[in-house]
């Protein structure tokens, strides 16, 4: 009996409020560092090749703010036909609490947009990916409206798994203005959320994407072969993501989205917004 009013207690308190650690609107780029690679040998196939060099990374001032542009652009770099932009957070947060970042996601043939979170270097104690865990709040492709929000889970590549089966948001997002993509990760569940924000320390507004409980995920130790206990991979520190590629094999598996590359083509991103679950990780 009071083991379960223990229970309910704590289950009460999860209905998470949140306190902000993260309020990033590009005065400058020190909470990012930017990935350098070219890509076309990633497990993505992607065509572009990431630079740090301005063109593709910069901040500028649109509708009176700053924002971080993130620019897809036709030329040839080094053995690429492509450049891009992909930035990552310069430390990792989490885990668990509410993640959103207010973007304007460029759509168009080839262009593969996505705001996300992975641990740095696609390990963790897990493992490699997707052992590690990846959270997909955003991507988009081609010129079709829909939006993906997924998990990545299981074992090392290629024993990978992912949640939701369905992972198409389920309503046609706007994708000519700035929106919230976010994503409330708690130890039990994850949800994904779009137009979400926090007001007073709660989710206020929005609609939600999906909500997808920790019994759906796990990760698997690759020498074993078996299962981590708790809710393991989403139990550890993660980094944020943004990017925009070019081709790579989902994009490029619809037909006709490869071809008559929709570059340039940029990411606009105003704000980025880390929030920590107000009670202390041990009460959860
Ligand atoms: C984030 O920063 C912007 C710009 O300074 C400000 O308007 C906004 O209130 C801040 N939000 C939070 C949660 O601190
Ligand atoms: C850009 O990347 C190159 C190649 O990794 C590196 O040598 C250079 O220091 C980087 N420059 C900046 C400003 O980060
Ligand atoms: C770059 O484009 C040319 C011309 O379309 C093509 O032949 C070549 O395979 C492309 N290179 C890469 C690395 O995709
Ligand atoms: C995976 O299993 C091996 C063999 O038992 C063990 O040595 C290793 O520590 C495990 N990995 C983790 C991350 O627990
Ligand atoms: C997946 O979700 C989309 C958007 O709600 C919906 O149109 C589609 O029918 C769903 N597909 C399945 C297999 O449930």
């Amino acid at each position: 009996m009071v083991a379960s009013l223990l229970v309910l207690a704590l289950a009460s308190m999860s209905a998470a409020t949140f306190i902000n650690v993260l309020n990033d609107t590009f005065q400058d780029l020190s909470n990012w560092k930017m990935m350098v690679r070219y890509s076309v040998n990633s497990g993505n196939k992607e065509w572009q090749y990431y630079t740090n060099r301005s063109n593709n990374v910069y901040i500028t001032q649109v509708n009176g703010q700053n924002a971080l542009i993130l620019k897809a652009i036709q030329e040839n770099y080094l053995g690429a036909n492509f450049t891009s932009g992909r930035v990552y957070s310069a430390s990792s947060w989490g885990p668990y609490g509410f993640f959103n970042v207010k973007a304007i996601v460029p759509k168009g043939n080839g262009i593969w947009p996505a705001i996300w979170l992975l641990p740095p270097n696609s390990r963790s104690i897990y493992g490699n990916w997707a052992a590690c865990g990846e959270i997909d709040i955003m991507e988009t492709i081609c010129t079709n409206t829909a939006g993906y929000a997924t998990l990545h889970f299981g074992g090392e590549s290629p024993n990978t798994a992912s949640a939701p089966s369905n992972n198409t948001y389920p309503f046609i997002a706007d994708w000519s203005n700035a929106h919230w993509y976010g994503v409330d990760w708690q130890p039990t569940y994850m949800s994904f959320w779009y137009d979400a924000q926090i007001v007073n320390g709660v989710i206020t507004g929005g609609n939600l994407i999906s909500s997808i409980s920790s019994s759906s995920w796990y990760s698997v130790n690759t020498t074993t072969g078996q299962r981590y206990p708790g809710n393991a991979p989403f139990d550890t520190p993660f980094n944020i993501v943004l990017n925009v590629a070019v081709g790579g094999t989902w994009p490029c598996s619809r037909p006709g989205c490869c071809s008559n590359i929709a570059a340039p083509a940029q990411m606009t991103v105003f704000n980025v917004q880390v929030w920590q679950n107000a009670q202390s990780e041990d009460q959860l």
